[in-house]
């Protein structure tokens, strides 16, 4: 059965690789997938030196389904190479779906954690936490679930993330309780196997806090700086001023989390990232002791259904690799330094009209004032009263859209562009906008106009020898 499927999936690999590829919208630098969709990142890990990127992938369609886990390495976290497929849902406990889920090293071996997802056929949806291990980090051998769901939640109950802390495991699920609001619930083990409930660490309505959505997915609790921060990506957020204008948020709460007690005092709800397409983040810390971010950059919404690369067969994408820290209170993100291996012909650019369509550049203003860049005529980034926007073309209305965010002031901009993708990180790292565009593949302007007196550098990046 396993074989069979797997199987299956690489066919699909092969028979549209030329479609895949060919597609003017591939991206450069960025993983995707070889064929379908894909969409959170999955177990990621340092493993043995070697980077580790699993990936939600339905291999068959364009749309949501039962999905497996892709799978990529990596030296450098700049040259990947695609290994083969690490899950398939091929058991009787995970036959709608390898869902989101983690990895960690014990034992010199390497072991992740999946939701298996079952829809039975009068549509109940059944959900266990399950374990895989690896001893070369390539091939798995799935050992069934080792979580049963606890009966004060719904089914909508998945994406266990796992750590240590001193001679403990803990695992943080995301779910939904039975009055339909989003939380975190967390178990501990000794051993990985055996797990019992440790409480409800953070939730919507909880110890005093407002309602903040009816689930809570893919939780990531980790350490930045003497804090506990929870990563978390809560469904069923009304927007509120310049925040949630998203279908679903990505962010996270800041605290700390009494192990003994197990509760988690924390802070308000800050969005990791300020464009349109940014989703299901997750984290790891590498070899370096740096805390590494990749989003899925895109989400399921109405607009899915739109993307111009479904002709060809494929459709979403990662974001680069973010380093995160914390700062007064707030999570600054920077592409990690690995990047700057990709970058090619070094310009200084002294117009205010040039070309880029996969492309880094580095903007640091001597003034400032405001501005407005336009990216190859289809995305428009401007900074006026405090306030930066980014404007992009809407998929099914053709009108622009746009998402803002208030700051004081603009001193640097760091711009990844890829042929249809934008990563905008501003005041290193104080905030980003991620989103996904899709000019005339032959356009390649950039211009700025305003009174911002500026320097800029620009570097081609990925092969295409711009
Ligand atoms: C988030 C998510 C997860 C789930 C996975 C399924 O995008 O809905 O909660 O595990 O995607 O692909």
């Amino acid at each position: 059965m396993t074989e069979i499927l797997i199987q299956k999936a690489y066919n699909e690999v092969k028979k549209y690789r030329n479609k895949v590829i060919n597609d003017p919208y591939r991206l450069r630098y960025h993983l995707m997938p070889p064929v379908g969709l894909l969409n959170d990142p999955n177990g990621l890990i340092q493993f043995k030196g070697i980077y580790h990127v699993f990936y939600q992938w339905n291999p068959f369609e364009t749309t949501h389904g039962a999905k497996f886990w892709g799978h990529y390495t990596s030296e450098d976290m700049v040259h990947w190479r695609e290994e083969p497929i690490a899950l398939a849902p091929s058991e009787w406990y995970d036959r709608n779906g390898c869902y989101s889920g983690s990895a960690v090293e014990a034992d010199g071996k390497l072991y992740l954690f999946y939701t298996g997802n079952v829809k039975q056929e009068d549509g109940t949806r059944e959900t266990y936490q399950c374990l895989a291990v690896s001893e070369n980090g390539i091939d798995f051998e799935k050992l069934g679930p080792v979580l049963r769901l606890p009966e004060h939640y719904t089914s909508h109950f998945r994406d266990p993330k796992v750590w240590k802390k001193d001679d403990h495991w803990y695992m943080a699920v995301g779910a939904q309780t039975l009055e339909e609001k989003g939380a975190v619930a967390l178990f501990h083990s000794k051993d990985l196997y055996n797990w019992e409930e440790a409480g409800r660490i953070a939730g919507s309505g909880m110890d005093g806090w407002k309602d903040f959505g009816y689930m809570w997915e893919c939780p990531d609790l980790i350490h930045l700086n003497g804090k506990d921060v929870l990563l978390v990506s809560p469904q069923g957020l009304e927007p509120e001023g310049d925040f949630y204008h998203n279908l679903f948020q990505s962010g996270y709460l800041i605290g700390e989390l009494d192990y003994k007690r197990m509760k988690f005092q924390h802070g308000t709800f800050t969005e990791l990232d300020r464009g349109f397409d940014f989703y299901a983040p997750q984290t790891f810390t590498d070899k370096s002791g740096r805390t590494i971010l990749y989003g899925w950059m895109g989400i399921t919404d109405e607009l899915e259904a739109h993307q111009p690369t479904i002709v060809n067969r494929w459709v979403h994408a990662l974001t680069i690799p973010r380093e995160l820290e914390l700062h007064d209170g707030k999570i600054f993100q920077r592409p990690v330094k690995e990047l700057e291996k990709l970058r090619k012909n070094q310009v200084v650019v002294e117009t205010n009209k040039f070309e880029g369509i996969s492309a880094e550049f580095i903007i640091d203003f001597v003034k400032t004032a405001p501005f407005r860049i336009s990216f190859r005529n289809e995305a428009y980034l401007s900074f006026d009263a405090e306030r930066l926007t980014l404007k992009r073309r809407n998929l099914m209305t053709d009108d622009l859209e746009s998402r803002t965010c208030k700051i004081a002031s603009v001193s640097k901009l760091q711009i990844f562009m890829d042929h249809s993708s934008l990563e905008i990180f501003i005041n290193d790292g104080e905030e980003v906008f991620t989103a996904r565009y899709f000019p005339n593949p032959n356009d390649a302007m950039i211009s700025m106009e305003g009174e911002a007196e500026f320097k800029l550098i620009k570097w081609s990046l990925g092969d295409d020898g711009e």
